[in-house]
């Protein structure tokens, strides 16, 4: 399927070794030459078309193989002026998808249509994806009622370049670099062609520059869990100095919510449950205290919270939560105090994020048996859903 970006590709890199292209800018995930002197109401700029290649690759034909390259360079730049603002872009796809409920063994890779934009959305090269257990869940039918029709691409997270702009789109333009949720709402009517792509559809308000010294694969562990933690812990009322307990440190949103609560928050304590042989990575993320949730019953702590995070779904939040505190539950039963919460994507979290990831306060965390590659997705769900994965199960290369 990608063949007219992998042809239009070598071209261009071969046409830019020999120097044709003045000024030209080399999109980091197509291999696709933009032309400045295109340069439209977002600053998106020309490129070429698939009809456009076609042209270039019969004409030189006629040529001897050594002038063939410069022939078809000069022949880019001449047609790509004429074409519409919008890089080479083929119809199809190689996605994971499943058309009927039930186990990871239903996921195959096909082929599905690239999906067409509405005006507020940006086409994104997908580079590296990450799941998530929802991904799990929903796949099982739990949301059906809710969910867009199948057959279904998953995912949900996504780090890529932005390949092409809807035309009410202003933050963002071809070539920049992104990472989000591409589903602003993960059980109400998802996206049904996910993030599980080579390309994704996502409205501009969900995504944010990708922080530039993250790569493709730790920008995309972030956007869901990263989000669910910051919006999560800020319902629960967080404030600078309070105490806070994470039930379930080692995880996706785990990781994430002890250093958001430390670091971003500024809390005073942060205590977090895990497994015996994670007590050590979960301190190493800024944890205060760190509880070994076979060893310990969370009834027997003298100590309460001001504000907890419930990412185990056990019903234990009312056991450390102060009277007055603020327990949000992501999963499983909600006791009082207890509320529980579900996630809005939304752009402008990781645009707040940024610094603290730029500066290194907040580090993305890829489980250490991946990146899965992209061959691998059904393997990787099976290892999420053993239910002990260490931050975020990730999925990269996307080509
Ligand atoms: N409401 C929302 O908006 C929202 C958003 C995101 C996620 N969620 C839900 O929240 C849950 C967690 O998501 P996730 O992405 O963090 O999942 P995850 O990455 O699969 O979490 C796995 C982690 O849970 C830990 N764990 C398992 N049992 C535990 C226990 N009894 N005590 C403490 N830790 C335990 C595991 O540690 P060990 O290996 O040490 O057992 C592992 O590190 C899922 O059910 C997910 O669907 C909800």
């Amino acid at each position: 399927m990608a063949g007219v970006v992998t042809a239009v590709g070598a071209a261009v890199a071969a046409a830019a070794s020999l120097r044709q292209f003045d000024g030209c800018q080399r999109v980091p995930s197509s291999k696709v030459c933009l032309i400045p002197s295109r340069v439209g109401r977002s600053g998106m700029t020309g490129g070429v078309s698939q009809r456009s290649f076609g042209t270039m690759r019969s004409r030189s034909s006629r040529r001897s193989s050594s002038d063939a390259l410069k022939v078809r360079a000069e022949i880019y730049i001449e047609e790509a002026e004429t074409t519409s603002a919008s890089v080479d872009i083929p119809k199809t796809q190689q996605a994971w998808l499943y058309s009927e409920y039930g186990p990871k063994e239903n996921l195959s890779l096909g082929e599905v249509p690239v999906p067409e934009l509405e005006a507020d959305q940006v086409l994104i090269k997908v580079k590296a994806a990450a799941l998530n257990p929802v991904d799990s869940k929903r796949r099982g039918g739990k949301f059906e009622k809710t969910d867009s029709p199948l057959p279904t691409v998953p995912g949900y997270d996504c780090a890529g370049v932005v390949v092409k702009v809807g035309s009410a789109v202003t933050k963002f333009k071809v070539g920049d670099e992104v990472y989000g949720d591409t589903s602003e709402f993960c059980l109400d009517g998802p996206k049904q062609y996910g993030t599980l792509a080579q390309y994704a559809a996502a409205e501009e308000k969900l995504l944010a520059p990708k922080p530039k010294n993250l790569s493709f694969a730790e920008a995309a562990s972030l956007p869901l869990a990263v989000e669910t933690a910051y919006q999560g812990l800020k319902k629960a009322g967080i404030k600078e100095g309070d105490k806070v307990f994470v039930l379930g440190g080692s995880g996706g949103v785990g990781t994430l919510a002890v250093q958001l609560a430390k670091q971003v928050f500024k809390a005073s304590t942060v205590a977090a449950t895990a497994n015996t042989e994670k007590l050590d990575f979960v301190k190493s993320l800024g944890a205060d205290i760190v509880l070994d949730y076979k060893q310990n019953k969370l009834e027997e702590l003298t100590e309460k919270y001001d504000v907890v995070i419930d990412t185990v779904g056990k019903g234990e939040g009312p056991k450390v939560v102060k009277s007055d505190g603020g327990l949000v539950v992501l999963t499983g039963p909600v006791e009082p105090p207890g509320f529980r919460y579900v996630i809005v994507s939304n752009g402008s979290d990781l645009e707040e994020l940024n610094p603290y990831l730029e500066s290194g306060s907040l580090k993305p965390v890829i489980d250490p048996k991946g990146p899965f590659p992209f061959s691998g997705v059904t393997e990787a769900y099976g290892y999420l859903e053993q239910g002990h994965a260490s931050g975020k199960v990730v999925i990269s290369p996307i080509d």
